[in-house]
């Protein structure tokens, strides 16, 4: 089998890479070829940025195991710009299956940031299909749960001819819904299969005993966490902080070690063409900053159901409402959702997010200081 995915040094990228590869490892066979699309960063090439990811602390062991040499037979690193690939090489890529998971994940609701995150996550994917779609022999693309914006109620796998105009909260999810409608699109009318799957926030990992609650890279609700963890550490007096939120409002978070095992199980199955990867329940958003002030040591804090008349009462609620506390926002006020998991549990059991496992979550990213591993 051929694989193409993108995005293997990212967060999910890397752990659908190691689920990839164990497959490769338990169905031997001369035809498994997994190409990878990466780019160099400033120092590193794509070459050692994989096989940092092949050799770390955090590589599984199953994979770690079968050492570099072994894991590279199964691998072919191709620079992500693929104006340059020659006809020749494109063709050997005929009957593969692309797992497009490279993106560029931010919340931003910044004006100036609108272009970069439309063309990071839309223009990447509409370059990858033109000059991939003849070659391929499926296109899954990796969305996310929000793309179809803000919602309320039971949410199902279908988001496409959805009877309402989605809202979505940032430029983000925007782009992602436009990316999956461009997917489902072009797929179509070409007559290409195509699987849109769609993890919620993805959090650390939760399934198995290795490197319980590890994520390479701290997003989202940990960046909350981080913020007010940081600020707690300063010298003098914590400053009140008022957060506005409504009490209903929910976020389903999911274990990238989860997340990558449903991607490496579903992507053959033609009966599945929209998922959403998701905890089948959501965690409520005030229990969950509840639980991450107090293990960040930020006792100092309040809720406000109404936004009506909020001003700033000191230099900290500035700079949290300046900063992250912007872009989280328009999520601590959405309606409350859950979505229908009846399909996804059925491919694999769901691990249940509860409190305790939420506060290992940012215990974890405590313990390592909320530093992003480096590749
Ligand atoms: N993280 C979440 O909570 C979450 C939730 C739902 C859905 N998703 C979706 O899951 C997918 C993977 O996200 P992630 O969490 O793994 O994000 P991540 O850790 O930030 O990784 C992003 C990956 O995409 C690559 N990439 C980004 N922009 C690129 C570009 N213009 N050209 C080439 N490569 C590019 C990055 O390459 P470099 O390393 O070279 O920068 C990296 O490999 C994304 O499609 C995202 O929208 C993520």
């Amino acid at each position: 089998m051929k694989i193409i995915l993108t995005g293997a040094t990212g967060v999910l990228g890397s752990h659908i890479m190691y689920e990839i590869l164990e497959l490769f490892i338990k169905k031997p066979n001369v035809d498994n070829k997994l190409y990878l699309l990466v780019r160099k960063n400033k120092t590193t090439s794509a070459n050692e940025r994989i096989n940092t990811l092949l050799s770390s602390d955090y590589t599984p062991n199953n994979i770690n195991k079968i050492g570099l040499n072994r894991l590279n037979e199964f691998i072919t690193i191709i620079d992500f710009d693929l104006k340059t690939a020659q006809e020749s090489f494109l063709k050997e890529l005929k009957g593969a299956y692309l797992i497009h998971s490279a993106g560029y994940v931010n919340l931003s609701t910044d004006i100036e940031l609108k272009e970069k995150i439309f063309n990071e996550n839309v223009q990447l994917t509409k370059s990858l299909f033109s000059i991939l779609h003849t070659y391929l022999k499926k296109f899954i693309y990796i969305g996310t749960a929000f793309s179809s914006g803000a919602r309320k109620g039971l949410i199902d796998n279908n988001f496409h001819n959805l009877d309402f105009t989605p809202e979505h909260r940032n430029e983000y999810e925007y782009a992602k819904f436009h990316s999956e409608n461009f997917i489902a699109t072009e797929c179509k009318a070409i007559g290409l299969p195509f699987q849109i799957l769609r993890p919620s926030v993805i959090g650390g990992k939760m399934l198995g005993n290795e490197n319980n609650f590890f994520i390479p890279k701290y997003m989202v609700f940990y960046l909350l966490a981080k913020f007010f963890y940081f600020t707690a550490k300063r010298k003098g007096k914590q400053e009140y902080v008022r957060f506005i939120i409504n009490y209903q409002s929910s976020l389903n978070i999911i274990p990238v070690d989860y997340v990558a095992k449903v991607v490496a199980q579903t992507f053959e199955r033609n009966d599945i063409e929209q998922l959403n990867i998701v905890n089948f329940k959501s965690f409520n958003m005030k229990e969950g900053l509840e639980l991450i002030m107090k293990e960040v040591e930020y006792p100092n804090f309040s809720f406000l159901e109404s936004k009506l008349n909020f001003e700033y009462e000191n230099s900290i609620e500035k700079i949290y409402y300046e900063s992250i506390g912007k872009h989280l926002k328009p999520y601590f006020i959405s309606d409350a959702n859950e979505y229908d998991t009846t399909l996804l549990n059925s491919i694999l059991e769901i691990p249940k997010l509860d409190n305790t496992s939420f506060t290992n979550m940012i215990r974890y990213a405590i313990a390592n200081n909320f530093q992003d591993s480096k590749v």
